[in-house]
């Protein structure tokens, strides 16, 4: 009944107070990919624009596995991390050759092409695909330490198999795709790394270390990893 609750809280306020993003207008796997790339190192508003322009110039993944190393440089001039747009044209020629333009639709196989990793596997598998999978960036990171006090150390590999163990029994099964895209909406207003507001927050009854006045202690994060 707990977990109810705080599904309902937090889909309720994601339902009126979600961002408005270009990339939330469908749940075209193409669409969701590009922005979730985009999004990895490059704010979001930062991203809109690009995203825009990129849509427009590589309306598909066809399109995209076809261009022209130059005009691929030049869509993304300004955002840095280059190797990044150079394995979205490897996965988007993954995409046509090995499953003829049509995406996989399980985390495991989206993970076999260029520059996916769990988290963008997961973005995708629950936001195009509908899968309750989780997706677990830095922000949600953090609002999942705080909202359930877990205490392992972020920076070391193994960890995301427990914050999976704990997701898996809160995700939305209905909605997973809304559900990580509402975490990551909390951790960009309510539950931000240093100034969290959690007073106000939809999920404020359910945020145990902010309950028990240590929301700052989370997420537990060692200098060096092991
Ligand atoms: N950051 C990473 N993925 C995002 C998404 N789908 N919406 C908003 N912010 C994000």
């Amino acid at each position: 009944a707990k977990i109810t609750a705080f599904q309902d809280a937090l889909l309720t306020w994601y339902d009126q107070e979600k961002r408005d993003l270009p990339w939330r207008q469908d749940h075209e796997p193409y669409h969701i990919w590009v922005s979730e790339i985009m999004l990895q190192q490059t704010q979001v508003q930062t991203v809109i624009p690009y995203y825009q322009r990129f849509m427009t110039t590589f309306p598909t993944v066809t399109a995209l596995a076809a261009a022209p190393e130059d005009k691929l440089l030049r869509a993304w001039a300004g955002l840095g991390y280059y190797s990044r747009v150079r394995n979205m044209q490897k996965a988007a020629q993954q995409v046509v050759e090995d499953y003829q333009g049509v995406w996989p639709q399980t985390a495991a196989e989206l993970e076999k092409l260029a520059g996916i990793g769990p988290y963008t596997a997961g973005a995708i598998a629950s936001i195009a695909f509908n899968q309750s999978i989780p997706a677990i960036d830095g922000n949600a990171f953090r609002v999942f330490a705080r909202l359930f006090e877990i205490d392992a150390d972020i920076a070391k590999p193994q960890t995301r198999q427990i914050f999976y163990d704990v997701i898996e029994e809160v995700i939305a099964t209905e909605r997973p795709g809304d559900f990580n895209q509402a975490i990551m909406d909390l951790g960009s207003s309510y539950m931000t790394a240093k100034n969290p507001d959690s007073a106000h927050s939809p999920v404020r009854d359910f945020n145990q270390a902010y309950l028990d006045g240590k929301e700052l202690d989370y997420p537990v994060k060692s200098k060096k990893p092991r």
